[in-house]
């Protein structure tokens, strides 16, 4: 009983990081291209934060450079993918000030939910290229998962490491 229970805690793990697998070069350029296109306006060509339309802006846009020194490296794709999606966050939370992507690619593709998923996959795979942080440091519930053997007993925080 306790043995199923940890299994199916393992496997959701697993299914929450293992989103979209891992990215290919095509879909870092494909997602280079959408970046330049819709975020670095605010977000910049490379990333920092300090795109052109930054100071007129309330919150200033994060530099997504260094996402994986809050979440972790690799970045969990999921998290990542779901806030630049953004509809579900918004029902739970109200307006917020990065725009709800999810909503635009969803009118832009005519309601095609797959393509929706593709852009954002390949975003979140453009951001992941752009990490600057330390490749060890990690909240990488998947390799966490892929011990069997190992007690899937830490909490990610535990497992957050950070190595300057
Ligand atoms: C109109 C300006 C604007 C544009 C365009 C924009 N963002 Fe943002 N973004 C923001 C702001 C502002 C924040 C900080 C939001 C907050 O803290 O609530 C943010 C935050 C983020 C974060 C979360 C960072 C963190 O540290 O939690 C990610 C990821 C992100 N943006 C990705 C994107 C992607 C990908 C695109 C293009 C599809 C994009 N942004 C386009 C303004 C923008």
């Amino acid at each position: 009983m306790h043995f199923m229970k940890s299994l199916s805690f393992a496997l959701g793990l697993l299914s929450l990081v293992w989103v979209g697998g891992l990215a290919t070069a095509d879909e870092i350029t494909q997602g280079k291209a959408l970046f330049m296109q819709y975020c670095a306006s605010c977000h910049g060509p490379n990333g920092a934060g300090d795109g052109p339309l930054s100071p007129s802006l309330s919150t200033p846009p994060a530099n997504l450079r260094v996402l994986s020194l809050r979440f972790g490296n690799p970045l969990p794709q999921n998290v990542i993918a779901r806030f630049i999606d953004g509809r579900a966050d918004v029902k739970a939370h109200g307006p917020r000030d990065m725009p709800v992507w999810g909503e635009k690619f969803y009118a832009e593709s005519n309601g095609d939910e797959r393509k929706v998923k593709e852009r954002i996959a390949k975003l979140v795979a453009f951001l992941q290229s752009i990490q600057t942080g330390a490749r060890t440091a990690s909240v990488n519930l998947e390799w966490a998962a892929s011990r069997r053997n190992e007690k899937l007993n830490h909490r990610p925080a535990e497992i957050l490491v950070f190595r300057p």
